[in-house]
């Protein structure tokens, strides 16, 4: 059995929780592979909304064992909360079922100190990022000088290593961005006792998935963020600091290109982005209300970790195409059709131009990218509710007419497509993939 692999295949939020939650009913091992707290991933079953950060999609299923894999940065106090949150609505998150991959880094409060001294001293050009100390936690990994979550199970090696990182930390915090220092002994009494807490969880991901796949069982890798923030193929430095695209996955649960099966790219039916950087699609005004929603519904547009308002635009197929072409990937998904019913047309960005000349590459630089304006070609929109639609057959004409358009213009097949959130509201466009 091979190793399934699901993306967003734009800038994140697009419904990667929902689908990881329905596809996980026939995995053994659901793992996530890359970021960390900086995701906000939201299974609805029922009257229930789920809203994971660190927690893989999968966990909502009983006989599925979840593991966060060595690629992610982990917030320990966070997923501690995650783990009591969810354990209070009787999802078991015991060791059995939950581990966590040694070679995972750890976020500190030294890194989130740092996350907000950076957004603050880049001004106007801050990243928008969560704040959750992302950017700092993967610098030091990178440089060499991160702190592994396998530490968790050395008591003594880990006062040390928080000591020494807290000290390092400060000197940069108080000189360089003349904030207030954090307390070392505070911060490693903290560690001792998420440790205490976590030690069990720990596991070497390469015995827990190559004995799983040498046994046929099957697995999948939960992406977090998107194709378009990702740290070299997204829209530089606009970005987060990992790679949420599928090769991220081999990487970040160390597993070859060879046990790859599907590779399987969310992507709502608009676009939406949280946080700064280029955006050729965007809209304002009314027509941004009419996809955003105003925050009534869980739904509507705002963001599941920090809350803020969505950037919205149509559907950008230069992202998607760029998507396809990355992650090489075998299917797409498309969410939240329910949103459009109701529009009289439907616009959708199938080139950009720039500079006199059209394109559908998506422009490496964000300069280039600034300067890209959207080709649209209208679609005509259909005035029924969907939501209650599951097979194709069920859809309206034009709905599954903008839906063959997307397939058609990506040479790429549609799976799934999705009617609202709960788990049940999804017409399957093709099984056979
Ligand atoms: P993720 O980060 O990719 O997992 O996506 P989020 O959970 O951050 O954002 C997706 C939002 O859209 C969540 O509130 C989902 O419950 C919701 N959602 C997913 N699919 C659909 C759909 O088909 N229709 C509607 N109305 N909402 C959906
Ligand atoms: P999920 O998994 C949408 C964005 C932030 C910011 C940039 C860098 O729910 O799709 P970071 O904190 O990672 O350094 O911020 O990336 N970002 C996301 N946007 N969905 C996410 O996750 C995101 N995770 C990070 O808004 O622009
Ligand atoms: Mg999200």
């Amino acid at each position: 059995m091979p190793v399934d692999i699901l993306i967003g295949a734009q800038w994140g939020d697009e419904g990667k929780g929902r689908f990881t939650d329905l596809l996980a009913a026939d995995m053994a091992i659901v793992g996530r592979y890359s970021g960390g707290d900086n995701a906000g991933h939201t299974v609805t079953i029922g009257t229930e909304i789920f809203k994971l950060h660190l927690i893989p999609s999968g966990i909502i299923h009983e006989g599925v064992v979840c593991l966060i894999g060595g690629g992610t940065v982990v917030n320990p106090a966070v997923l501690l909360r995650e783990m009591a949150g969810l354990a209070e609505r009787g999802i078991s998150v015991s060791p059995d079922r939950l581990k966590l991959s040694r070679k995972a880094h750890l976020i500190t409060p030294a890194h989130i100190a740092l996350d907000k001294a950076k957004e603050a001293a880049r001004g106007e050009s801050a990243i928008g990022t969560t704040l959750r100390g992302i950017g700092p936690a993967y610098t030091d990994k990178a440089a060499r000088v991160g702190l592994r979550a396998g530490l968790l199970a050395d008591p003594e090696g880990l006062a040390e290593a928080i000591f020494a990182h807290v000290e390092a930390h400060n000197q940069t915090l108080t000189q360089i961005y003349g904030v207030d220092p954090l307390d070392p002994t505070a911060v490693a009494a903290d560690f001792a006792s998420y440790a205490q807490q976590l030690a069990p969880h720990l596991v070497d991901e390469a015995v827990l998935l190559h004995e799983a796949l040498a046994q046929g069982q099957p697995i999948l890798a939960e992406g977090a963020q998107g194709t378009l923030l990702d740290l070299d193929h997204g829209t530089y430095p606009f970005v987060t600091s990992s790679h949420p695209t599928a090769a991220g996955a081999l990487v970040g649960l160390g597993i070859g290109p060879r046990h790859v099966g599907r590779v399987i790219g969310v992507a709502k039916v608009f676009t939406s982005r949280v946080g700064s950087g280029p955006f050729p699609c965007e809209l304002t005004g009314e027509t941004a209300v009419r996809l955003r929603g105003t925050g009534e519904n869980p739904w509507d547009e705002y963001g599941t970790t920090t809350g803020r308002p969505r950037r919205v635009g149509w559907l950008d197929l230069v992202v998607l195409h760029h998507a396809v072409r990355v992650n090489s990937l075998t299917e797409l998904v498309l969410t939240k059709l329910d949103v459009l019913s109701g529009l009289e047309e439907i616009p959708v960005c199938v080139a950009y131009e720039m500079d006199g000349q059209t394109t559908t590459y998506l422009p490496p630089d964000q300069a280039q990218l600034s300067r890209c304006r959207p080709v649209y070609e209208t679609l005509p929109g259909w005035a029924e509710d969907v939501t209650q639609a599951r097979a194709l057959a069920e859809l309206p004409a034009n709905a599954r007419r903008y839906i063959e358009f997307i397939s058609e213009t990506l040479q790429t097949p549609v799976s799934y497509v999705s009617v609202g959130p709960a788990r049940n509201q999804v017409v399957t466009v093709r099984n056979d993939l």
